[in-house]
């Protein structure tokens, strides 16, 4: 079968997909990973991402592109970039980013190539639709950092601070024999030429992997360094870093001469679910960032790729900064799409019970509980005769665990962890405050106005959409409010 033969069957395969998510960016067929280039430009949030159009499989990288004046909605735009020069001829074009520069809209990504390893190319574009790539790239391999291979140097942030563009790589580091990573930095005033600038930050104690995707941006008053880690540290912590490779950040400050990131603080972990990774940041019109990352996690079986699609994006979170933390919430544009509340207010719960109308697979679901009284308390999602997403609140731990062994079809992977279950350690209150997105295939739980968030992929069958609840001893729903997403 030709290429396009082949795409044209996965798009009536697609078709069917009784998996694809209602109000989730996801590609119409084909592979999506990592979300590239966010930005708002020309009166909309433009979402590039890794995609690979002709198989539901990672494959040559092109860049997908879609828009939304929402953040719900997204309209497909052609193809943004496909490998088509020599230095992306292995496996072609990486991930990268967005930045306006003279009027029009610019991506910095990385070529892969044989030869040449991986490198950062420019590529601009008058209509925000076809993008006119440089023939050379503007980053080249003869200015990698001190220590570092070129098959592992990808993923250009660019950003502007005062006249000046930064662009931060990720990088391997290699001091005095020791294995590391670092993020290296480069400085230009027009995104063509580019000069090295050293390190911005490394850090030496984990010798596998390197740090995916660096984002750097300021957020209520500090500087924020995002990045996707691979193999950070062994999970030994029950409720830490379970994931193959856990998203994190670093809180502290950018000196914008010295092009040096000084972190104040440890690493804080982004999402404690099973399915986030390769996050971006970018900023609204009205100053709200907004935080979208791909909803998965590498080495996954991936159910939906059956019916020719593989992959989809967190719903777009706003992100600020609590007491040392980020706090992550839903868009508010999604309140826009929700039809009447079912409400319920001080129901004590013991043993398992639901609530009328309290149920769907396509909903935004809002409560407060009181556990004074409880040991422990479990919300099953998206349930059937054989199914169910288990939420578990363990009061004396406060422990809070997300359970998709049962949820449908399962999960598997060629990590060595457990792949079905996650924990997230919570502040100690009796009170719990939940936010709860499910959309047909993705349960996205935020926890104390999002201070602790966990995202699953999970893969029900259509008439699993009962939620209940019960309590070890005593709960108290305070309030709930459960909306069905009309989208
Ligand atoms: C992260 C990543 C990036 C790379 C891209 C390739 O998920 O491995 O480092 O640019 O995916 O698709």
């Amino acid at each position: 079968m030709s290429k396009l033969q082949k795409a044209r069957a996965a798009a009536k395969r697609s078709s069917t997909d009784p998996f694809r998510p209602k109000f989730h960016a996801t590609p119409s067929t084909g592979w999506m990973n990592d979300p590239n280039g966010l930005i708002w430009f020309g009166e909309k949030a433009h979402l590039f991402y890794q995609y690979y159009p002709y198989a539901p499989k990672w494959g040559r990288m092109h860049w997908g592109h879609m828009v939304s004046t929402d953040l719900v909605h997204w309209e497909h735009l052609p193809v943004a970039l496909a490998p088509d020069q020599p230095f992306e001829r292995l496996l072609g074009c990486f991930s990268g980013s967005a930045i306006e520069h003279e009027g029009r809209l610019h991506l910095l990504y990385t070529g892969v190539s044989a030869l040449g390893g991986q490198q950062q190319c420019l590529a601009a574009s008058e209509d925000c639709v076809d993008f006119a790539k440089r023939t050379k790239p503007v980053i080249s391999n003869k200015q990698l950092p001190q220590g570092s291979g070129k098959y592992d140097f990808r993923d250009p942030k660019v950003f502007k601070r005062c006249d000046l563009y930064y662009c931060l790589v990720s990088a391997a580091a290699n001091q005095n024999g020791v294995r590391g990573r670092q993020i290296a930095c480069y400085t230009s005033t027009d995104l063509v030429h580019w000069q090295g600038r050293g390190a911005a930050y490394t850090d030496s104690s984990a010798k596998k992997g390197i740090f995916e995707c660096p984002d750097l941006f300021s957020l209520d008053g500090a500087d924020v360094l995002m990045m996707s880690s691979m193999h950070f540290y062994p999970p030994q912590e029950e409720a830490r870093f379970q994931n193959l490779h856990p998203s994190v950040y670093l809180l502290g400050r950018f000196d914008a001469d010295t092009c040096r990131f000084v972190p104040e603080g440890e690493y804080n972990e982004l999402d404690y679910g099973f399915d986030f990774y390769a996050p971006q940041a970018f900023t609204m019109p009205d100053g709200r960032t907004i935080l979208i990352a791909w909803k998965q996690m590498w080495k996954r079986s991936i159910p939906e790729s059956r019916f020719g699609r593989a992959g989809a994006m967190t719903f777009p979170r706003e992100i600020t900064l609590e007491a040392g933390k980020i706090l992550q919430r839903p868009v508010r544009e999604l309140e826009r799409y929700r039809a009447d509340a079912a409400e319920h207010t001080d129901v004590i719960i013991t043993e398992e019970s639901s609530l009328s109308g309290v149920c769907g697979n396509c909903v935004d679901l809002q409560l407060e509980i009181d556990l004074s009284l409880a040991k422990s308390f479990s919300i099953r999602l998206l349930k059937g005769k054989e199914h169910e997403t288990l939420l578990l609140f363990d009061t004396e731990r406060n422990i809070c665990t997300l359970d998709r062994t049962r949820a449908g079809v399962t999960i598997t992977s060629s990590e060595e962890t457990d792949v079905n279950v996650r924990r997230a350690k919570l502040g100690s209150s009796c009170m719990l405050d939940l936010r709860i997105l499910i959309d047909i295939s993705s349960v996205e739980v935020f926890i104390n106005g999002g201070k602790n968030v966990m995202t699953a992929n999970v893969y029900p069958d259509a008439n699993d959409t009962a939620i209940t609840f019960a309590a070890e001893g005593m709960g108290v729903i305070r309030k709930l409010s459960c909306w069905p997403v009309l989208i």
